[in-house]
């Protein structure tokens, strides 16, 4: 310990925190056993001074510390030990993370490993590949669950469009659901190929779901030459995005007008589109794109183990065309 002073600190935090996750870990998991889910969180910065959110995956836990100047390389491992304790989950299953917010988002799409593990969890009657070691996401967003239902739900005998798909999670729940089509957009090999991995688990077939590795702008004017339309489509991008030389392209305070409105031209009238965004600031300007509606239906999106008075993991509007 870099100052014992803070010992007995954080001795006391630890417990806290291993108290509180365990009542919140009694209370969810027989509920959300009941409906084959497996993922959900058990802390999110809920005692101000500990700023950490905690995830059960399957028996393993995933803790990140919303990283601050203040707090010493101690901090993490000792909250992360107190929790595995009172939940008996061994240390090979803690996974420990530190997350930066604000524009150093882009980096968290980056390796912080290199194992290529994964294991299946499950959601409803879906699976999904997650590796909790490599990244300092997992490859599911779990705050979305009930967003993904919805979609499913809508889904039947349409085409659907998933922008930034990441694994694919809301592709394979809309195919479920009975889409004629589904394209899943992503810049990165690497969630693509991840994306193709949740398919096959899925049991869902290569034709009419298609994979298309590129930058959303891009396929948007390649997808207007083409002529292409969807009746349904998923829009959540990352707060910002960099290119490989770290040069700000994308950043959604300024840009979602832009991004809605060239998402707008591949979509057929009366159509659906689904908008989301993890930023904590965020401010719409959504009103002169052309949409005949636009809804913000955040208070049905979030899933209870996301309530959180301090922060709203994401924010969710509803858009016809
Ligand atoms: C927040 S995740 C999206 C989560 C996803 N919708 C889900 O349901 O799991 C952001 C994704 O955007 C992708 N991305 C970032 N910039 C992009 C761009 N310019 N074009 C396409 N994809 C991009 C990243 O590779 C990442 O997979």
């Amino acid at each position: 310990m870099h100052d014992p002073k803070l010992a007995p600190k954080y001795e006391n935090q630890a417990r806290m925190l291993a108290n509180k996750v365990q009542k919140t870990y009694k209370h969810l998991r027989k509920r959300f056993a009941r409906q084959n889910i497996n993922v959900f969180r058990l802390y999110d910065w809920d005692i101000p001074e500990i700023r950490a959110a905690v995830d059960w995956y399957a028996g393993h836990l995933v803790i990140a510390e919303y990283t601050r100047k203040q707090s010493t390389p101690e901090w993490l491992p000792l909250m992360g030990r107190a929790v595995a304790e009172i939940l008996e989950v061994p240390s090979k299953n803690v996974h420990l993370k530190e997350r930066r917010a604000g524009k150093q988002d882009g980096k968290r799409y980056e390796r912080i490993d290199t194992t290529d593990k994964k294991f299946v969890v499950s959601e409803r009657d879906l699976k999904f590949y997650v590796n909790p070691w490599d990244y300092i996401d997992t490859g599911l967003f779990s705050d979305h669950r009930n967003t993904r239902q919805m979609v499913r739900e809508m889904a039947r005998d349409k085409d659907f469009l998933n922008l930034y798909c990441y694994t694919g999670s809301f592709s394979c729940y809309a195919a479920k659901g009975g889409a004629r089509t589904t394209t899943s957009v992503d810049r990165s090999e690497t969630a693509i190929a991840w994306a193709r991995e949740n398919m096959e688990l899925n049991g869902i077939p290569e034709q009419g779901n298609r994979l298309v590795q590129a930058d959303t702008f891009d396929f948007l004017n390649r997808a207007k030459k083409e002529g292409r339309a969807y009746d349904l489509a998923v829009v959540d991008p990352p707060s910002y995005s960099t290119t490989r030389n770290r040069r700000m392209e994308f950043d959604i305070l300024q840009d979602h007008p832009k991004l809605l409105a060239g998402v707008l031209e591949v979509m057929k009238p009366g159509s659906l589109v689904f908008f989301s965004t993890n930023h904590q600031d965020f401010e719409p300007r959504m009103e002169n794109l052309g949409f005949s509606e636009a809804r913000e239906i955040t208070s049905l999106t979030i899933p209870e183990d996301y309530v959180s008075k301090k922060k709203t993991i994401h924010r969710c509007w509803k858009m016809v065309v």
